[in-house]
């Protein structure tokens, strides 16, 4: 049987060197805890910019335990968007916080920092603890302009920057920032899962600048346990060391909070480096793409790419996660697509108008511009190894449709 290939909206690419690399560390001393997991934070800390980087088992556990290091509690408010995966609201709620969602710019489709600003000054001080932006689809947020309005009202800042290595945009000096550079937010986390930049299998990483945030995220990944004999808070005695030689037994390690096993693992970090090292190259192809998708589209009545239309100057580079289409008609370009072979996917149904969400009140015309963008988004194979011939394969069978 002549089986119909299948293309899908995103994937993985492994190669000979990849798997040499997770091999080697298959066979090496260390399954788990080893070397290649330093190894691989520091090399993602300076792809990106950051000073530190804690390596944790996917996006979600990051976002968990940032939201840990960043001392959520019950009843605190914190701002997000509604354009995003499920999970960068999600780590609120873990924490027992209130999601307060704010809509996004019809033109960049990223959380609206003015409506941010207007959310903040019409409420006293104190009211909100935090905001979650997130660099939807690989678009970089304007951080610098984020920080601004976080600072004048206590905020702290967890950037989700999952669609985003490699991803950057422009300060008010002329300067490029990357995303996850910690410059602006206090953390930044990543995913590794197959469909995005880097995979690791699962995976993901929490970037920061903050030396406190970093310590406190390490204890944080392993169980809330400290092995730094200078800060152990029960005594010698009551750890059963020796008052003669005045020392804590080697065994000896101190659980201090209450913490989680989001410990990734060797191999998967093995990956990890062996992919950090196409990132670049990745990023090249998918730029590629999305200029060939930008051409092909541009005439089109039906379906507008919003990738030629995006005004706002400070975008630098695109990290195209995604590539986006809004189209008219978009259940029927989509099943005409499966039809052929192209499993395009939508991102996102909005967050707040989950069956969860709307438990806490939110409900239809909250948020406008996040439900219009949903009504006609559609999201296109993207990912470095799409052929050529695929992408024309792509673009002739959307084409055909609105024909
Ligand atoms: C924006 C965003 N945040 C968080 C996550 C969660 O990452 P993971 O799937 O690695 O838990 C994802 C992954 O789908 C994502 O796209």
């Amino acid at each position: 049987m002549n089986k119909k290939k299948i293309i899908p909206y995103g994937k993985q690419n492994i190669t000979e060197e990849d798997i040499v690399a997770v091999s080697k560390a298959l066979v090496g001393d260390y399954l788990t805890q080893g070397p290649l997991i330093k190894e691989f934070e520091e090399h993602f800390a300076n792809y990106v910019d950051a000073k530190f980087a804690v390596a944790v088992t996917n996006g979600t556990a990051a976002l968990h335990l940032s939201a840990l290091a960043l001392s959520i509690k019950p009843g605190d408010k914190v701002i997000t968007t509604s354009l995003t995966f499920a999970a960068s609201a999600n780590c609120i709620r873990y924490c027992g916080g209130e999601v307060v969602f704010v809509d996004i710019d019809p033109n960049t489709f990223l959380i609206d920092l003015d409506q941010v600003q207007k959310l903040l000054s019409n409420s006293p001080k104190g009211t909100y603890k935090g905001i979650i932006p997130v660099d939807f689809a690989g678009r970089s947020v304007n951080l610098e302009q984020c920080k601004k309005i976080a600072d004048e009202y206590g905020l702290w800042i967890l950037e989700d920057a999952c669609h985003a290595p490699g991803a950057s945009f422009i300060d008010s000096n002329g300067v490029s920032q990357k995303a996850g550079n910690g410059k602006f937010a206090d953390l930044a986390i990543f995913s590794f899962h197959p469909v995005k930049h880097i995979a690791t299998g699962e995976g993901g990483i929490i970037t920061t600048n903050d030396e406190k945030l970093y310590t406190k995220l390490l204890t944080l990944r392993s169980h809330g346990i400290t092995r730094d004999a200078a800060i152990f808070t029960n005594s010698i005695e009551q750890a059963g060391g020796s008052l003669i030689d005045i020392t804590y037994p080697g065994w000896y390690m101190e659980m201090q909070e209450l913490g989680y096993n989001y410990r990734i693992t060797d191999f998967q970090c093995a990956l990890g480096l062996s992919q950090l090292k196409r990132a670049d190259d990745g990023h090249k192809k998918r730029i590629e793409i999305a200029h060939k998708y930008d051409l092909a589209f541009q005439n089109a009545s039906k379906i507008k790419s919003p990738g030629l239309e995006i005004s706002a100057n400070f975008v630098d580079q695109h990290a195209y996660h995604l590539y986006v289409l809004l189209a008219e008609d978009r259940l029927g370009l989509y099943n005409h697509l499966k039809a052929n072979g192209i499993y395009a996917q939508i991102h996102y149904y909005p967050v707040h108008l989950m069956p969860y969400y709307r438990s806490f009140g939110w409900k239809e015309n909250d948020l406008p511009f996040v439900e219009s963008y949903y009504s006609k988004c559609i999201s296109l194979p993207m990912y470095p190894t799409l052929t050529e011939e695929e992408q024309v394969f792509v673009i002739e069978t959307i084409l055909n449709y609105y024909k």
